[in-house]
């Protein structure tokens, strides 16, 4: 039977913590780990050489393995846990979001060149108090063409001029519907802008489409005068085309009008000296207009010797290929992005 040597158990611990020292990776730990508490490892044969004790010492010798094993297996425990921790802060670091990088960004849309230019002209009227109205595009031919002092058998109202779904509904041709709409529920005074959608039998050119878009205009108030509607109109066409725009009325015909006019602005091409654009004239047509007819504010419950006012229409298509230079109207239907992204 063997003596106990306690002194081989502190070169174990010795040459424990030598090779603890060294480990710096899972790899080198699981080495450590399988030499001192493997099935061959250090401690095992110790625990292995207890039988060739002698029986008195055992306890003692035992005692010193167990303690042996426990200080070596707490100091691994607190190795593997600072190596665990050193690799989740080396994957932390090295998962970090730098936020110095710039972003991917989101590719933004834009508003529609012809949205754009109703917007803007939404905001002059509202900055002169006008409020929004609006009407629908399937319209009674009632409010297209009867209240609005269109007889039977005017032109317009051809099939040719008018798409209808029966014989009492259209699409609207026009926006000045919207004016029957807003009289007939409401009293003046009545300051409104309507933009929308028109449609109209035409084929495509560069110049028409059949489906396009206005904004009427209908102000109807005690003492309104054919002055208001000039100085208004004057205001609208410098606040869309510049200050140095003039604006010149030529007599016209509309039958919801009294006395009616087609107005030109200066030609935002040559401004005023004449070029294709204004086919020599130094003005351009952009609106019709006038008082509005006392028989349309009889239709519509409004008293014409307490009451006058004025209307006009406005074509968006055509404000916006001037303000723009846009030569063909049907770009703006063909949603071809290399032109609509020009408009950010
Ligand atoms: N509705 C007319 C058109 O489409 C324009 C207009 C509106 C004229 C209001 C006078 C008053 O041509």
């Amino acid at each position: 039977m063997e003596q106990i040597d306690l002194s081989k158990l502190e070169v174990i611990a010795a040459k424990y913590f030598a090779q603890a020292a060294e480990v710096h990776d899972t790899a080198a730990l699981e080495t450590l780990r399988l030499a001192f508490f493997g099935k061959n490892g250090d401690i095992k044969q110790l625990q292995k050489g207890l039988g060739s004790v002698v029986a008195e010492l055992r306890p003692q010798y035992g005692q010193a393995i167990n303690e042996l094993k426990t200080k070596l297996e707490s100091d691994f425990v607190a190795l593997k846990d600072k190596l665990e921790q050193a690799a989740h802060r080396a994957k932390q670091a090295s998962e970090q979001i730098d936020i110095n990088l710039p972003a991917k960004g989101t590719e933004l849309g834009t508003l529609h060149p012809i949205t754009k230019t109703i917007q803007d002209m939404e905001h002059i009227f509202i900055g002169l108090g006008y409020e929004i109205a609006e009407g629908p595009e399937i319209e009674w031919v009632k409010n297209n063409f009867d209240l609005l002092n269109i007889p039977e058998g005017h032109p317009s109202r051809e099939f040719s001029d008018t798409f209808y779904l029966n014989d009492k509904i259209c699409l609207r041709t026009q926006t000045s519907p919207v004016q029957i709409r807003v009289m007939q529920n409401r009293k003046p005074p009545i300051y409104i802008i309507c933009p929308g959608k028109v449609y109209r039998p035409d084929t495509a050119d560069a110049t028409h489409s059949p489906v396009f878009h206005q904004v009427e205009g209908l102000v109807v108030d005690k003492g309104i005068r054919m002055s208001d509607l000039v100085g208004t109109l004057k205001y609208m066409a410098k606040a869309l085309f510049g200050a140095n725009t003039e604006i010149r009325l030529r007599p016209h015909h509309f039958p919801f009008t009294e006395p009616s006019c087609e107005v030109d602005v200066t030609c935002w091409k040559c401004h005023g000296s004449g070029c294709p654009t204004c086919k020599g004239e130094g003005f351009v047509e952009v609106l019709g207009a006038g008082m509005v007819h006392p028989k349309v504010l009889k239709n519509c419950g409004i008293d014409p010797d307490v009451y006058s006012g004025f209307a006009f229409g406005i074509g968006a298509e055509r404000v916006c290929m001037a303000h723009y230079d846009i030569a063909d109207i049907r770009y703006f239907s063909e949603n071809n992005l290399r032109f609509l992204a020009q408009f950010k």
